[in-house]
């Protein structure tokens, strides 16, 4: 059923283009404390995609869960998710606009054009996002 509704959301989000704006716009100096609780807890039901993020470049640079799904209070889809802990907001879904945050940097290094930077980071996105899923639904 979740497999379902997951494609349902990202129907949703080829058509809008990324509802959910995640905040964070610079990796941190060091991993944030609200990146460790996420971990902590989710070592337990997600080792897979723990391990997979621990040997990631995003893990060497100190982008972690938090930075990824931080969802602003204003964020439609945005909701308390662990309500002792960390207790931020965070979205399910991370859009290629939440990658651009950090990511556009480099892409207007590529090109100046809009449409070029689009392309680039939709490619980037879909090139991740399976992996994530795989882990995820294996
Ligand atoms: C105290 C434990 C705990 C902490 C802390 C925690 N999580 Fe979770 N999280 C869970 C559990 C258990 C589930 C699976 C149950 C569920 O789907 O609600 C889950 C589910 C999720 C989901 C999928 C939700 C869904 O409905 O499919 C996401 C995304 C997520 N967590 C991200 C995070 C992020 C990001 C952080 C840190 C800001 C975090 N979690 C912190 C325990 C935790
Ligand atoms: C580089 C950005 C990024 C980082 C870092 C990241 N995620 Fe995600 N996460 C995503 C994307 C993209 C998806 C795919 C689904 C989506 O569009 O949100 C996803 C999906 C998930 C899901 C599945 C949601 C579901 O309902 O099946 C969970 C759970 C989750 N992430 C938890 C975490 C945890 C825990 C961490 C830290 C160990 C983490 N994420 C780090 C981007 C990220
Ligand atoms: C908080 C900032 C931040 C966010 C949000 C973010 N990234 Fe990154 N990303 C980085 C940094 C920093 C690096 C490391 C660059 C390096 O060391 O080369 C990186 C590296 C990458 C790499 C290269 C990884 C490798 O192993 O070669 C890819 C691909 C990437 N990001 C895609 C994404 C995608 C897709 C998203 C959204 C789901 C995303 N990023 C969200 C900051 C971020």
């Amino acid at each position: 059923m979740r497999k379902w509704w997951l494609m349902g959301i990202g129907a949703a989000l080829l058509l809008t283009q990324g509802f959910a704006m995640a905040a964070v716009k610079v990796p941190p100096k060091q991993m944030s404390e609200e990146t460790k609780e996420c971990v902590k807890c989710h070592k337990k039901n997600n080792p897979g995609l723990v391990q997979m993020w621990g040997s990631s470049k995003h893990y060497g640079a100190n982008v972690g869960c938090y930075e990824c799904h931080q969802a602003d209070a204003k964020d439609p889809d945005a909701f308390i998710h662990d309500d002792k802990k960390v207790k931020k907001n965070i979205s399910i879904i991370v859009s290629p606009k939440d990658c651009a945050n950090c990511h556009e940097i480099e892409e207007k290094q590529m090109s100046a054009s809009h449409h070029a930077e689009a392309g680039i980071l939709w490619a980037l996105w879909t090139t991740c996002l399976p992996k994530w899923l795989r882990v995820i639904w294996a």
